[in-house]
């Protein structure tokens, strides 16, 4: 089997959008216009997996000021100045692509570009019950936020369980 983990093309967008409709509830898709924002502003951290020639998965990623979130389904065009940590914005897999090693692929894909750009962190949200995906490459919890910054990520995630999580790019690898 063909895996090719590749930059994102404009014919992508379907599959993409696809994906994200079978991997998250109604409630928290983002508008095909905010997805493609992500990509806009940092091309080089956003990919897909493709397996035979079909995309099967995708992680949006970009810089952005450590423990801030990016607005969720918003179209942004600039990164604020002090954007320091590489913030994963979306990881998801189609279903029948699941527990394959694409998703770890396409994270250790763009922790590589991360550290190429020179950022200091990297973090996320994880939703869904992907915590221990993330701690093996080496995201830990961090449960000292702020409450405001808590009340921030609720907004996005009302029904949902959620932690944040972060990374160094210095000093620890995770897988
Ligand atoms: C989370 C997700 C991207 C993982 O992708 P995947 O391609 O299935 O993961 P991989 O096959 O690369 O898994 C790598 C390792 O993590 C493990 N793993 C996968 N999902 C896991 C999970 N939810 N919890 C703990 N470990 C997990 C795998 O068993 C594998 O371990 P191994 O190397 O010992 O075999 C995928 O399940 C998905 O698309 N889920 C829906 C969208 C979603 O919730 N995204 C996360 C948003 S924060």
């Amino acid at each position: 089997m063909k895996l090719l983990i590749r930059s994102i093309r404009p014919e992508d967008w379907s599959a993409i959008e696809r994906i994200q409709a079978e991997s998250y509830p109604r409630e928290v898709l983002e508008s095909l216009e905010a997805l493609q924002s992500h990509w806009r502003v940092s091309g080089d951290t956003c990919v897909v997996a493709e397996l035979e020639g079909q995309v099967v998965g995708y992680l949006l990623a970009h810089p952005w000021p450590k423990r801030t979130i990016p607005p969720l389904n918003k179209v942004y065009s600039v990164l604020p100045d002090d954007s320091d940590s590489l913030f994963i914005h979306d990881l998801a897999l189609s279903p029948t692509a699941r527990r394959s090693g694409m998703g770890r692929d396409l994270v250790r894909s763009v922790l590589q570009a991360g550290a190429l750009m020179r950022l200091t962190t990297a973090s996320l949200i994880a939703v869904q019950g992907s915590e221990g995906f993330w701690k093996r490459f080496g995201f830990t919890v961090c449960d000292t936020l702020a409450d405001d910054f808590v009340a921030a990520v609720r907004c996005f995630y009302p029904a949902s369980d959620f932690s944040y999580m972060e990374r160094c790019f210095i000093g620890q690898g995770g897988e």
